[in-house]
């Protein structure tokens, strides 16, 4: 969902960049890792790595996959990046946390994931910063964009197929749209941002069921049709196998007092994705 959006908005920028998938480089295959190391894909001042097993609940049960690709492989991209002398962003999540907190989380706040896939992320943050002390990890949260599975694509979808929706109103966080978090990711290598951790996520607060709401409606409006209610239920309601931070807040004042802006409104953004899928049901 990010590598794609990312590859694109660096190419209109003007960077050069390639998008890599894993058929072509798997960032969990020593051999894999050699031919980056030794320019098999050319030479490059930075790498993002977008790559992650992102299957969040399947995660509390395939482990060991997990593991290798959140946990082992980014420790040992950034030591390949530090012996090539590449800079290094590597993505992590706001999963690192329990969610207990009240207030926004900070870049140092005390990591306590919940969830297998929030543990495995957690190691690979820990790796990158073992193996490379200049790298750039962006934590971000609640990823929306065209490709690929999202939450608001699962919703307006599954309104639009006439079904009723109910959803979790007592989990917050922030909506981020892959698109602004590329733009972010272009403004920090532009300004060749020192090493650390960075949060970098939309700049609105919302539970999922206020998001669902809106991105529904929005929708609605798009459509010119009347907007759908949804049902509002608890966590206990919904229970999943991987347990969720009820309170994921990211603070982004670090990133934005080394001059990167924030990022639009998610109202703006929305419509940006709804216009996108507008024009892939118009295609149908
Ligand atoms: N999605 C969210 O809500 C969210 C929230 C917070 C943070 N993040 C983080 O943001 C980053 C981007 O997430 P995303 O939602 O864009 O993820 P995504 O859509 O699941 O994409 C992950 C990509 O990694 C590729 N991949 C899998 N195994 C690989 C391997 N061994 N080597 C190389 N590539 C491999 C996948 O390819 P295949 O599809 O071919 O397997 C897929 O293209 C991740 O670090 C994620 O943890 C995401």
């Amino acid at each position: 969902m990010l590598g794609q959006d990312l590859e694109d908005h660096l190419m209109a920028r003007g960077f050069r960049a390639i998008g890599v998938d894993k058929g072509e480089l798997d960032i969990t295959q020593a051999s894999s890792l050699e031919q980056l190391q030794k320019n098999a894909f050319g030479s490059f001042d930075w790498i993002v790595n977008c790559a992650a097993y992102t299957a969040v609940d399947q995660a509390e049960s395939e482990i060991m996959p997990a593991t290798r690709l959140n946990g082992v492989a980014p420790g040992l991209l950034a030591f390949i990046a530090k012996t090539m002398g590449t800079k290094l962003i590597h993505l992590s999540t706001d999963f690192v946390f329990d969610g207990a907190a009240e207030h926004p989380y900070h870049e140092e706040s005390l990591t306590h994931p919940l969830s297998s896939y929030g543990r495995t992320k957690r190691m690979g943050e820990e790796n990158v910063q073992k193996e490379n002390p200049d790298a750039i990890i962006l934590r971000t949260s609640w990823l929306y964009g065209p490709n690929g599975k999202s939450f608001p694509r699962t919703m307006i979808e599954a309104w639009l197929v006439g079904k009723s929706l109910k959803v979790v109103n007592d989990q917050t966080g922030c909506p981020t749209s892959t698109h602004d978090l590329s733009r972010v990711i272009g403004d920090v290598i532009a300004a060749d941002l020192p090493g650390g951790v960075y949060h970098a996520t939309g700049p609105e607060v919302m539970t999922w069921h206020s998001f669902a709401t809106l991105a529904t409606h929005e929708a609605a409006s798009r459509l010119g049709v009347a907007a759908p209610v949804i049902e509002p239920c608890l966590t206990q309601d919904w229970p999943t196998p991987a347990p969720r931070p009820k309170y994921s807040v990211l603070d982004n004042s670090k990133l934005q007092s080394a001059g990167i802006a924030p990022m639009r409104p998610v109202v703006e953004s929305l419509q940006e994705f709804i216009n996108h899928l507008a024009l892939e049901w118009n295609g149908k």
